[in-house]
C-alpha cells in the first residue's frame, strides 16, 4: 500500500524491463476472494467491482504495463466513470456520465502549434497509432480532497513534444479543450454557460511537460476514454491536482510566456498555476493534509507530490511552494 511507485529514478525503461500488464480481472478476483473471507466492510467495494464490468470493447487490453505504475488497489470502474468533474457538461459530479454518454469524439483533430518547427494537425487515430500507449496506474488526487487510483492508457507527452521540435523560445506548453456548446451543454450561454470562461485552458512548464510521468491519456481500464473522462484525449500529470488534467483537448501550443489556466483565472487566490499536490499548503477554504479515497471509509494522509516526490521534487528545487501553489 505504501509502495506507490518504484523509488529509484527511472530515466529510460528498456522494453525488456517493462512489467507485465496489470490484469484488472485478476485484481478484482483477488479483491473479491479477499472479501469473501473478510468483514462486511470490504464487501461493498468488491460488490461494486463485480457490478461494474464494462460492456465496452477494450482496444487497449494488451497495452504493456509500466514501471511507473502504482500497485495500490484500483478504484472500481463504476466510480471512475460516474463521479466526474467536467463543467462543460455539468457542475454536478454525477451528471457528466449521463450527459457525455453519447459525446462524439470522432472525427477529432488536435492542432499542435506555436513555438515549434513542426506544427501540424493530428487526427486522433493517427496520434494513437504513431505513439503506442501503455497502461499507467496512477494516483488521481483532486483538489477537493478526494482521490482515486486509475489504470489510465496513454503515452508520454514528451514523445509528441520531441516530434514537434519545439524552438528555443518554447518555455511552456498550453492546452485547450473543445469549445462547442452544441456538443457540450455546460458551455451554452445562461446559468451554466457562465460557470467558466470557455474554452477550458491549462498549461505546464516545459520541463514538467517533458517529464516521463506526464502522459496524454487516450483510455482507461483498457478501453477508449469515456466522454465524461475527457474523450478522446486528456492530459494526466499524477503529481498535480486533478484540475491540471484538461479533458477533450483540441489544441496544444508551445509558448514563451506562462499560459493562463482556467481555475487560476477563475479564483487566483485558491488555485495556482503549479497545482502540485502538497499536504502542507491548504486550500483557503479547506485542509489538504488528508484525502478520502473514493470507495473507502477512512481518510488517509495526503502525500507530498501525491507520492511521486522521488521523481519530481527536483523540478521545484529552490522554489517557495507556498507562494507558487
Ligand atoms: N477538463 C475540462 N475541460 N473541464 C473540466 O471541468 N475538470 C478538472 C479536470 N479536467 C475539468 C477538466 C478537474 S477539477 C478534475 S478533478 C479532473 O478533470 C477530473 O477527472 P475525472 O473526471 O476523469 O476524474
Amino acid at each position: 500500500m505504501d509502495m506507490l511507485i518504484a523509488k529509484k529514478r527511472l530515466p529510460e525503461i528498456k522494453s525488456s524491463e517493462i512489467t507485465p500488464k496489470c490484469v484488472y480481472r485478476n485484481r478484482r478476483e483477488f479483491i473479491m476472494g479477499g472479501a469473501a473471507l473478510a468483514l462486511g466492510l470490504n464487501m461493498t467495494s468488491s460488490w461494486a467491482a463485480l457490478q461494474s464490468e464494462s460492456p465496452f470493447p477494450k482496444p487497449f487490453a494488451d497495452a504493456p504495463g509500466s514501471l511507473y505504475s502504482s500497485d495500490e488497489k484500483l478504484t472500481d470502474y463504476e466510480s471512475v466513470t460516474t463521479y466526474n468533474n467536467f463543467y462543460e457538461f455539468s457542475t454536478d459530479k454525477h451528471r457528466p456520465a449521463e450527459l457525455a454518454k453519447n459525446f462524439m469524439a470522432r472525427p477529432w483533430t488536435i492542432s499542435v502549434a506555436g513555438e515549434c518547427n513542426k506544427p501540424r494537425q493530428w487526427d486522433i487515430d493517427e496520434l494513437i497509432s504513431k505513439f503506442p500507449s501503455e497502461e499507467r496506474i496512477y494516483r488521481h488526487r483532486c483538489v477537493e480532497a478526494w482521490s482515486m487510483v486509475v489504470p489510465w492508457i496513454g503515452f508520454e507527452l514528451g514523445k509528441l513534444i520531441k516530434a514537434s521540435e519545439p524552438t528555443a523560445n518554447a518555455k511552456f506548453i498550453e492546452f485547450e479543450t473543445l469549445h462547442d456548446p452544441q456538443r457540450m451543454p455546460g458551455q451554452k450561454p445562461g446559468f451554466l454557460g457562465g460557470t467558466l470562461d470557455w474554452p477550458y485552458r491549462e498549461g505546464l512548464r516545459m520541463d514538467e511537460a517533458m517529464h516521463p510521468l506526464t502522459i496524454l491519456t487516450v483510455g482507461l481500464y483498457g478501453e477508449y476514454l469515456p466522454g465524461q473522462n475527457g474523450a478522446p484525449l486528456r492530459l494526466t500529470v499524477p503529481w498535480k491536482y486533478g484540475f491540471k488534467g484538461i479533458k477533450s483537448i483540441v489544441s496544444i501550443r508551445f509558448t514563451e510566456q506562462q499560459p493562463q489556466n482556467t481555475w487560476n483565472l477563475q479564483a487566483p487566490s485558491e488555485y495556482g498555476f503549479y497545482a502540485n499536490v502538497n499536504p502542507e499548503v491548504d486550500h483557503p477554504r479547506w485542509s489538504q493534509a488528508k484525502e478520502r479515497k473514493i470507495g473507502e471509509l477512512f481518510k488517509q494522509p495526503t502525500l507530498m507530490f501525491n507520492g511521486y516526490g522521488d521523481h519530481v521534487a527536483d523540478l521545484y528545487s529552490g522554489m517557495d511552494l507556498s507562494r507558487h501553489f
